[in-house]
This record gives C-alpha cells, structure tokens and sequence, in this order.
C-alpha cells in the first residue's frame, strides 16, 4: 500500500532517470559487485573484469530493457504484484534465476540513482523509493515456489 505523497515521491524520482544512462550502470554494478550473477549471461561475451562489463553493449542493452520493465511499477503502484507476475514466472521457469539476485539489482539501483542525484535524494525521498523497490522485488519473487 502506498499513499498518494509515496506515489508522487516515486514518481518525481523515476521522471529524473535517464533510462538508457542509469539502466546499464545498474546493471554493469551488479555483474561486478556480485559477479556470481554472470552466470545468467553467458551469451552476453566478456564480463571477466570491470572495463570489459562496462563497455559490453549486450549489458547496456539488458540494463535498459531492465529499467524500461520498471516503468510499469511506476504507473501501477496500486498493483505491483499483479504488474510482475508473468515476470516472476519467467525468472524462475525460465530464466532459473535466484530469487536473491532481485534485492541485489534493487541495491545497485539505488546506489547509482544516489551517486546521481546527490543532495537531491534526501533521506525521506530514498526510504520511499526503497520502499517501491522492495515490493517490486517481492513481485518479482511471488511466483516462485
Ligand atoms: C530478462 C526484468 C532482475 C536475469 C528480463 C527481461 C525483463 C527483465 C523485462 C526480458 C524478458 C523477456 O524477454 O520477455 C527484470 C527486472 C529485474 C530483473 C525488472 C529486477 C528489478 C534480474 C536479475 C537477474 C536477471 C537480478 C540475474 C542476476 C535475467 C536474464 C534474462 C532476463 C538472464 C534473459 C536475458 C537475455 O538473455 O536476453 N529481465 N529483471 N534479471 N533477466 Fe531480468
């Protein structure tokens, strides 16, 4: 449940995000914070160090397709489970990922719209985009069982 300053908090947060810019950074963080999460892409080439995640385009690619998945919690923050259950069931049918992994993207996420944003992401503003992040990640794990 949110209430309507929480939505408007979030979504004052996601109209600042360059997609295409924040997605593959997140992305890249994750391969190489945590780099057992290579294990998903191993049709993405050269993840084995940091300069070779940041300039693979396959990662830039998924970090963007990531992000853009992001956008429909955004607009439907009333029913975020609902949102991502077809994506629930691809990740853990298809994809096989641990459901683990989703926190860490969260994290990274964060990390990067806060080393963005500076200043601008105030204490309230970042427990209340955490707060979305968190129901996304549990969306995203509800259909694994
Ligand atoms: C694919 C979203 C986290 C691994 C996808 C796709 C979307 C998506 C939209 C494309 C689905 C399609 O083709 O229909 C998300 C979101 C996440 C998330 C919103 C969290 C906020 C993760 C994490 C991992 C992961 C943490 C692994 C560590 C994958 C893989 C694919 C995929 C391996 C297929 C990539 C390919 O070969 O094209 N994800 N994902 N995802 N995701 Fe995620």
């Amino acid at each position: 449940e949110f209430t309507a300053n929480e939505k408007s908090i979030v979504s004052g947060v996601w109209a600042k995000i360059s997609v295409n810019e924040i997605g593959p950074q997140a992305l890249a963080r994750v391969l190489i914070v945590y780099p057992w999460t290579q294990r998903y892409f191993g049709s993405f080439g050269d993840l084995s160090n940091a300069a070779a995640i940041l300039g693979n385009s396959k990662v830039g690619n998924h970090g963007k397709v990531v992000l853009n998945a992001l956008d429909k919690g955004v607009k439907n923050m009333d029913n975020v489970k609902g949102t991502y259950a077809a994506l629930s069931k691809l990740h853990c049918v298809q994809l096989n990922v641990d459901p683990d992994n989703f926190r860490l993207l969260a994290d990274c996420l964060t990390i990067v719209v806060a080393t963005k944003f500076g200043s601008d992401f105030t204490p309230a503003i970042q427990a209340t985009w955490q707060k979305f992040l968190s129901a996304v990640v549990i969306a995203l794990g509800s259909q694994y069982f």
